[in-house]
């Protein structure tokens, strides 16, 4: 079980570089089954999701070589149509390649994804959206087998998402890209993560326009090529070393990171007292912190809005800042699971349904607390940075799934934390 260690309360100095994304790069790597030869992704995070999402190409006949920041898959001869259920209940992300499955061999199976630590996340209107591309959805025992109704394949429709999800955009668009005619989604999700995804297939030889607005557009092609594409830098990676300079004070520069994907938490960063400055052409963002944050009142909710994925960050940092903050969490109903560890930090924060009182007190105390979920397992190492004395954070495994290595980072910002038994 891996552990991280934090003695806190120095400030961080000093530049690093942003991971690419890991949002981003999921979904690239399904899509690349979409197209039968070799797909080149570069600047790719050493996560555990990555690697889960090769595990799933590999088993379906793809041969992928991840060296780097380098993964090449070689998807010329896909003989599975079934994503195991191991897979699946390891990262609920795996489902999007239900799509690429759909596109590519007219057919997929998957089991049905649980809930999990952070609210029930059903899949809905993932299957509606394939269903209006002309899928047949079956579901029964938990599995869910999805086979073009027409022999010719998918065909493009108008989809309309009653809420902008992120994954039901992505499942839309990648059944959308191989279908016949065309496909517009109304009501699309429009993270940075979505466009991404779009520039990565129009690249491939897709036709996609609209993409960042909350109408897209797929004109289906015959096939895909070739092409090679380097995953952006992963906004929530650099919002969450954002935080932890907000906790431990100190004055750093983010490097490979585009601020305007950041707008909102950079904004609510200098409301906090901050002085941030973006450099865009050379996606750089410098934060200086000399003082403890200021009460912030925040709400989560579909891009632009303020990420849900750096709620618990910003939470572990305004817990050591100064007044009272608040938090309205409106994308994932369970994304308090981190108030009790920090609770246990010293930090006083309040939970009632979707919303989070937080008073500030400085500074937290070291404790002996359990990463629960990816971000907020990477709040408490926010929060460490704040807190007097030794903070052990354990089972870190749910860290390890979205950063490449968080130590590596946080202590060349000049913190004092390291893997117990790494
Ligand atoms: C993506 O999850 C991200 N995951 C999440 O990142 C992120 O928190 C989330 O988008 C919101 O930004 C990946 O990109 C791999 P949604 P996703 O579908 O696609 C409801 C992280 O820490 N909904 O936009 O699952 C759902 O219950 C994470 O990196 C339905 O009701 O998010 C939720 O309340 C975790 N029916 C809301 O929509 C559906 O069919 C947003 O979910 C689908 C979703």
């Amino acid at each position: 079980m891996s552990v991280i260690q934090v003695f806190g309360l120095t400030p961080l100095e000093g530049e690093i570089s942003i991971q690419g994304s890991k949002n981003a790069v999921l979904p690239m790597a399904a899509a690349s089954l979409l197209h039968r030869g070799i797909t080149v992704l570069t600047n790719v995070p050493v996560i555990r999701d990555v690697a889960c999402m090769v595990d799933i190409l590999e088993y379906l006949g793809a041969r992928c070589c991840h060296k780097g920041d380098c993964l090449v898959i070689d998807a010329r001869h896909i003989t599975g149509t079934s994503i195991p259920e191991k897979y699946v209940t390891a990262m609920r992300s795996s489902i999007v390649v239900l799509s690429a499955l759909l596109g590519r061999m007219g057919e997929g199976r998957s089991c049905y994804p649980g809930g999990c630590l952070i609210g029930a996340r059903p899949i809905d209107l993932h299957l509606m959206a394939l269903e209006a591309l002309g899928a047949e959805i079956k579901e029964h025992d938990g599995l869910i087998e999805a086979r073009c109704r027409n022999k010719e394949g998918l065909k493009g429709t108008e989809i309309h998402l009653p809420y902008p999800s992120v994954g039901a955009t992505e499942q839309a668009i990648l059944a959308s890209v191989l279908a016949k005619e065309v496909t517009v989604i109304h009501g699309a999700a429009k993270e940075p993560e979505i466009s991404q995804l779009c520039r990565f297939l129009n690249n491939m030889g897709a036709v996609i326009c609209g993409m960042g607005t909350d109408h897209v557009m797929i004109q289906g092609v015959e096939e895909l090529h070739d092409s090679s594409f380097r995953v952006e830098g992963d906004r929530i990676v650099a919002g969450t070393y954002a935080a932890a300079v907000m906790a431990a004070t100190g004055s750093i520069t983010l490097k490979e990171v585009r601020a305007a994907e950041l707008e909102l938490p950079l904004e609510m960063l200098k409301r906090s007292g901050a002085s941030v400055r973006k450099d865009s052409c050379c996606r750089q963002i410098r934060i200086e912190m000399k003082k403890r944050p200021q009460p912030l009142d925040i709400r989560t909710g579909p891009y632009p809005e303020f990420p849900t994925d750096l709620q618990s960050p910003y939470m572990a940092f305004l817990a050591s800042g100064q007044g009272t903050s608040t938090i309205v969490e409106q994308v994932f109903e369970g994304r308090f699971a981190t108030a009790k560890a920090l609770g246990q930090m010293g930090a006083v924060v309040e939970t009632e349904g979707q919303r989070a009182v937080i008073k500030g007190s400085y500074p937290l105390k070291g404790a002996d607390v359990y990463a629960s979920d990816l971000r907020g397992g990477a709040a408490l190492a926010v929060a460490a940075l704040a807190a007097e004395g030794k903070t052990l954070i354990n089972d870190c495994r749910h860290i390890e799934r979205g950063y490449e290595d968080i130590c590596r980072d946080m202590a060349a910002l000049g913190a004092d934390i390291r893997w117990l038994d790494k």
